[in-house]
């Protein structure tokens, strides 16, 4: 199984034809994985957040679920998001596909390479969100005609709670254009295991501070209810046209450490 599909808010489900779930074992504990046929292309399927949103994004078990994706086999990987924008050109229900983070986490496990054996890495985070991958979504698109904002700099925040409008205007200064919870360490993971990750990032709402109104989780899923579908046509339509040959450099980001 060449691709994944990691399912974050509003995007729980992805309608498949025929699903089989699969248990499996790592070193970071179990994970439930759907495996199914989309466009004729084989692929698993991982809520990011479990079924009826029941992990919050500080406690998703990111390592294993990227151990487990490299485990079936996977190279490339999309994964869906929920962002906040930070400017007016990230408007409600736009989709755009990241370029780079800035990492405001705080307490989570942000790598395979813990030392000893494992070893250490430095992974290199040029390019953290693999450039052709980016592109077959792009071409995707435009057969659909869906409109796609490529780059954007994501502010992962550690989360459950919302930012303070301090906070945004901080982020805003940094170069932040959009925020959400859950990008890292998913990307860095996907990297450290020599994966290509995209993000398709859906805006559900305008920042604290900048939107009128307090935030809350059930205007995200909302906002999300419409703009779902067209990223679920998306994935599809990107999907279709995915091979597995690769002309990126994602494969050898690990290389230097080549444990894994
Ligand atoms: N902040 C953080 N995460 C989010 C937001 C937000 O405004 N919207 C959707 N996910």
């Amino acid at each position: 199984m060449n691709y994944a599909v990691i399912g974050g808010t509003g995007l729980e489900h992805l309608a498949l034809a025929e699903w089989q779930d699969l248990s499996q074992d790592t070193p970071y504990g179990r994970v439930e994985v759907k495996i199914g046929e989309i466009q004729s292309q084989e692929v698993v399927f991982i809520s990011r957040h479990g079924s009826g949103h029941a992990l919050p994004p500080h406690l998703v078990n990111y390592r294993a679920n990227l151990w487990t994706l490299r485990e079936l086999g996977v190279t490339k990987v999309l994964a869906t998001a929920a962002v906040g924008s930070l400017s007016p050109t990230y408007r409600l229900g736009d989709v755009v596909l990241l370029d780079q983070f800035l990492d405001f986490t705080k307490q989570r496990p942000l790598t395979f390479y813990e030392g000893g054996e494992q070893g250490v890495l430095h992974v290199d985070m040029t390019e953290p969100y693999c450039r052709e991958l980016r592109g077959v979504i792009r071409e995707a698109a435009q057969s659909q005609g869906i409109v796609v904002k490529d780059g954007a700099t994501y502010v992962c925040t550690e989360g459950p709670r919302f930012e303070t409008p301090a906070e945004i205007r901080m982020f805003q200064s940094l170069g932040g254009e959009v925020v959400g919870m859950t990008s890292v360490p998913e990307v860095v993971l996907a990297r450290e295991l020599g994966m290509c990750y995209a993000s398709l990032s859906l805006v559900t709402n305008e920042a604290a501070g900048i939107s009128q109104v307090p935030l809350s989780h059930k205007e995200v899923v909302e906002s999300l209810q419409d703009s779902s579908q067209t990223v679920a046509r998306l994935l599809e339509h990107t999907l279709a046209r995915l091979t597995p040959k690769r002309r990126c450099a994602c494969s050898l980001a690990a290389a230097e450490a080549g444990k894994f």
